[in-house]
């Protein structure tokens, strides 16, 4: 199985699974070839890229630690507001991901409706989690940070529709209501008795940068609430990989290069490091290029090196990056 974005399909492959609308109705079955009418069915319903089924990928599987029920249940939790539903949803995720054999997971699937504000806080909690397992946290820290990731953009409910959905470019007046949303779910969060502190913090840092040049407040280094810090460097490297109303998605590539980029001004440095150690930064089934030209496809992650995974050639050839001098170029 692997992932293709909708620029790249042809008419002969052939779906890994069924794709769904984000009401949940299946649009094209599992199994069935696509075609000029199918790839226009899918660029109507937003949808910019599926698995596929073919011989180069036969060996790579993909099982989403977070299942379609569950991803469907946080997903509503958040719609709802329901923060004791949030709060389970975010226990669950945990476990999962805590159960998990590696730290995988397939983020993809929940991505195809990518420009729902929720799909991203879900990718945004699994990452975080991520990384805090990686990190060593406790099971109590691992879920509080759950619960603030899943809720880090809760503010936006309070910025007026016509900004946050509008196409193109802010002006600096709607960008500064923009940049009210961490304050404003902060004091979302205050009224509501049930919020842990942790939670609070998470929502109201998690656009403060390393250097002070963040918002709303302009924190500065460890003035910065470490969950918070955390769930900045996942919240920007999943923004930055997703396609939205107004930008292109960015190759996983050119992602990481900007989180490097951010390195002590955006980040904390130990902070880019770890989330380069513990996050599978390129997707299992992704299609990257290295720097002889050649495709490949990742095979496997290595953990404590996702920068340097297994990856699969056209040839069928399995390489461990780490132990080879091609390096993924995009
Ligand atoms: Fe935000």
């Amino acid at each position: 199985m692997r992932y293709v974005s909708l620029e790249n399909i042809t008419d002969d492959m052939v779906l890994a699974q069924n794709i769904k609308d984000e009401f949940g109705r299946v649009l094209l079955t599992k199994g069935s070839k696509l075609s000029p009418q199918k790839r226009d069915k899918l660029r109507n319903f937003d949808v910019y890229g599926v698995y596929i089924d073919d011989a180069w990928s036969a060996d790579i599987f993909i099982e989403p630690v977070v299942d379609e029920m569950l991803a469907k249940n946080t997903i509503n939790a958040l719609k709802e507001m329901n923060l004791d539903a949030v709060s389970d949803c975010a226990a669950e995720i945990v476990d999962k991901l805590m159960g998990a054999d590696d730290y995988i997971h397939d983020v993809e699937t929940i991505k195809e409706y990518d420009e729902n504000t929720f799909e991203h806080c879900m990718n945004v909690a699994i990452t975080a989690v991520t990384l805090g397992i990686g990190l060593g946290y406790n099971y109590y820290r691992l879920k509080n940070l759950a619960v603030g990731a899943l809720l880090h953009d809760i503010g936006k409910q309070l910025v007026p529709i016509e900004i946050i959905s509008k196409k193109g470019r802010l002006t600096d007046e709607e960008m500064a209501v923009v940049r009210e949303h961490p304050t404003y779910g902060y004091k979302l969060l205050t009224k509501d008795i049930n919020a842990f502190s942790a939670t609070r913090e998470i929502v109201h840092q998690h656009h403060e940068n390393w250097d002070g040049s963040g918002y709303p407040r302009g924190l500065k280094e460890d003035d910065i609430y470490e969950l918070a810090m955390l769930t900045h460097v996942c919240d920007v490297f999943d923004a930055l990989i997703s396609k939205r109303s107004y930008k292109e998605a960015f190759s996983y590539h050119t992602a990481i290069e900007i989180l490097k980029e951010g390195s002590d001004t955006m980040f904390r440095s130990e902070m880019v490091d770890a989330f380069f150690r513990y996050v599978p930064v390129y997707h299992k089934g992704s299609q990257v290029t290295l720097t002889n030209g050649e495709d490949a496809l990742v095979y496997k992650n290595n953990r404590g090196d996702m920068l340097e995974p297994i990856i699969k050639l056209r040839n069928g050839t399995i390489l461990d990056l780490r132990h080879s001098e091609l390096e993924i170029i995009s």
